[in-house]
């Protein structure tokens, strides 16, 4: 069996449930590259080796997902500033033998949303939210953090210049023209996120709702936004871009996100 020149692939534990294999190998193909992205299962205790593949040049790239994104950035020798800055990477490759890490959760999530909001509610403060609220704030947006978990929020708001509310609190957050839900609420398996009438009264009638959550790809989030008249962003752009972003770093070229890919990455989400 003949074996392709470049192996890349996406790293988790567990891994099985990934898109990212779909979306690469359907740019490998277009692109015309002897390429091939595939799951790699990995516990931690085999991270040094996966390292070890990454440096030796065995592997070309790798997307790292949960849990072992922080591990990823203690590994590299080399990182890049938003991946350090964010205490975690998504993306994994090496140079001239010396690992190198970056991060595209941030840049991925604008990207999708295809236009900087002047002023954002971001309700989480996990790794997600870390992401977003950088990407954000680096593109000028001012930020307001909402947190289950008050402090975590105040901390994440402290190191980006942002301002945090406890989750009660939601409703003085005042007008928006974004809010992005970050945390694992109306996941699959998880509660829906229901907001307080007081803080869809808040945001601006243009106003878009963002969920970084794709597993359904409509959240009750997302339908209650459209009840009311604002725009909803689902999770699918957030994704897709950010492997574009990856895609980039390894192959020099940005792929395009298309309709044909996410019509794909829908039904399979959707099957
Ligand atoms: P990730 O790195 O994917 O962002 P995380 O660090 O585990 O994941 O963060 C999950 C986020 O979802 C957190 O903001 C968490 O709130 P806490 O900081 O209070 O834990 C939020 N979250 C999870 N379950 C929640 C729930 N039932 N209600 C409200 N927030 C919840």
């Amino acid at each position: 069996m003949s074996r392709a020149t470049h192996r890349l692939g996406v790293v988790g534990w567990p891994v099985s449930h990934s898109r990212s294999p779909l979306i690469h190998n359907h740019w490998i193909a277009a692109h015309g590259l002897d390429a091939t992205y595939e799951t790699l299962p990995t516990p931690a205790e085999a991270l040094p080796g996966l390292a070890k593949r990454l440096r030796s040049g065995a592997l070309k790239g790798v997307n790292v997902t949960v849990p072992h994104k922080e591990a990823a950035l203690a590994f590299s020798d080399a990182p890049e500033p938003p991946a350090k800055r964010l205490g975690g990477a998504n993306t994994l490759w090496a140079e001239n033998g010396r690992l190198r890490a970056a991060s595209t959760d941030g840049a991925g999530f604008l990207a999708g949303l295809g236009s900087t909001p002047s002023r954002a509610i971001v309700l989480g403060a996990g790794g997600a939210a870390r992401a977003i609220v950088a990407a954000l704030r680096d593109a000028g947006a001012e930020v307001t953090l909402a947190n289950r978990t008050l402090a975590r929020a105040e901390t994440l708001a402290e190191e980006f210049g942002a301002a945090a509310l406890p989750w009660d609190g939601l409703s003085e957050a005042g007008a928006a023209d974004l809010l992005v839900n970050t945390t694992s609420l109306g996941m699959t398996g998880q509660p829906p996120l229901r907001l307080p009438d007081g803080v869809w009264d808040g945001l601006s009638p243009s106003a878009r709702v963002a969920d970084i959550v794709y597993a359904p790809l409509e959240t009750a989030l997302l339908t209650e936004a459209g009840r009311r008249g604002f725009a909803p962003v689902d999770g699918l752009g957030m994704l897709l871009h950010q492997a574009a972003l990856s895609f980039e770093i390894w192959f020099g070229v940005r792929p395009a996100v298309t309709a044909e890919l996410r019509a794909l990455v829908e039904a399979d989400l959707t099957a």
